[in-house]
């Protein structure tokens, strides 16, 4: 028992801990040690410290990326959702109860910012005092409200303005706000990221490949995706899949994804084991209809549209 509250107790102060996305190198390095920090403290401790959540509000969007890495415009109508707060408190007090802490959430859709109870959902995030960090990733094409506002300036050190700056890609130019959206962040205190320049990652169209489970695993392993993305699920639950892809693959009835090995699911039921098995998993359905490797080494215009 002490030997468990020493290794808490030093795993806290460390809180700094990995560093998301300097560079990809960073990014493949962060997510090898993530894995491997939360397999050696759920070992040791018996304890779930998550790095990483991402959380789909809504699959609605203002605009209809032809290179989503969550596939977002390819959910048909009768698959789209919005969380509503009830929900979402309902799938978070089941993840939280499992875990001792968890280091960012990063709340997205879609667009978040058109889910109409985010305002209470980003401040449950922010009240929950095992979340460390709580980004508001949003595309910039839709204004803060004054509820958003006011939730994020009541916690300057945990929460972010995350925007996605698609400025290099001229065929938005009049959709965006970027510079409204900094200057209200700036006059209330609220921490912004705004990249200067940013490319994409072409995203080719979903396609089985045939991998073994070794090449499948070397794929997972070298995309080092840290994404691990949350979706609502048709029954009206919601599930946790290695990436926001492989949740819209889900979504599309595309492939063959396993509970317990794929994904696992936020209900009352939820136990520390589901989460540990899909965190230390690396054979993927998803991954094999996905070519996100090829992908990853070219560059596109951010944000085209289809
Ligand atoms: C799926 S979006 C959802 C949030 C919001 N709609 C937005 O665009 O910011 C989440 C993040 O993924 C990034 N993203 C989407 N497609 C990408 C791609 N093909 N390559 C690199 N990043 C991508 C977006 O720029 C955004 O920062
Ligand atoms: S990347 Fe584009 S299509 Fe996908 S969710 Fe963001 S803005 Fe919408
Ligand atoms: S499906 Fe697999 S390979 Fe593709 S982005 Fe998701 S985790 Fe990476």
């Amino acid at each position: 028992m002490i030997v468990k509250d020493i290794i808490n107790l030093l795993y806290t102060s460390l809180k700094g801990g990995i560093l998301f996305s300097l560079s990809h190198w960073f990014i493949y390095m962060a997510h090898h040690l993530s894995r491997l920090q939360m397999k050696v403290l759920y070992t040791l401790t018996g304890n779930i410290y998550m790095i990483y959540l991402e959380v789909v509000t809504t699959t609605r969007c203002t605009l209809k990326c032809r290179h989503c890495i969550g596939d977002i415009p390819e959910i048909k109508k009768d698959a789209q959702y919005s969380i509503s707060f009830e929900e979402y408190k309902n799938y978070m007090d089941n993840l939280l109860k499992n875990i001792k802490s968890l280091k960012l959430v990063r709340i997205l859709g879609g667009e978040p910012l058109l889910n109409k109870d985010i305002d209470k959902i980003i401040e449950y995030a922010l009240k929950q005092s095992k979340i460390k960090q709580v980004y508001l990733v949003t595309n910039a094409t839709v204004m803060l409200s004054n509820e958003v506002v006011n939730v994020l300036k009541k916690y300057p050190q945990k929460a972010t303005v995350d925007i996605s700056n698609y400025s290099a890609n001229k065929e938005l130019a009049s959709k965006l706000k970027i510079k409204e959206i900094i200057e209200i962040c700036k006059q209330n205190n609220i921490s912004v990221n705004c990249p200067e320049s940013y490319l994409w990652n072409p995203i080719s169209p979903i396609k089985y490949h045939r991998r073994n489970t070794k090449e499948n695993k070397r794929y997972y392993r070298s995309c080092a995706s840290l994404c691990v993305g949350m979706h609502k699920t048709p029954d009206g639950g919601a599930a946790v899949f290695p990436c926001l892809r492989a949740g819209t693959l889900f979504l599309r009835k595309i492939g063959n994804q396993t509970e317990g090995k794929d994904y696992f699911r936020l209900d009352n039921k939820l136990q520390k084991e589901d989460i540990m098995k899909v965190h230390l998993n690396e054979d993927f359905d998803a991954c094999r209809y996905c070519n996100f490797l090829e992908d990853k080494r070219k560059q596109v215009l951010p944000a085209i549209q289809k």
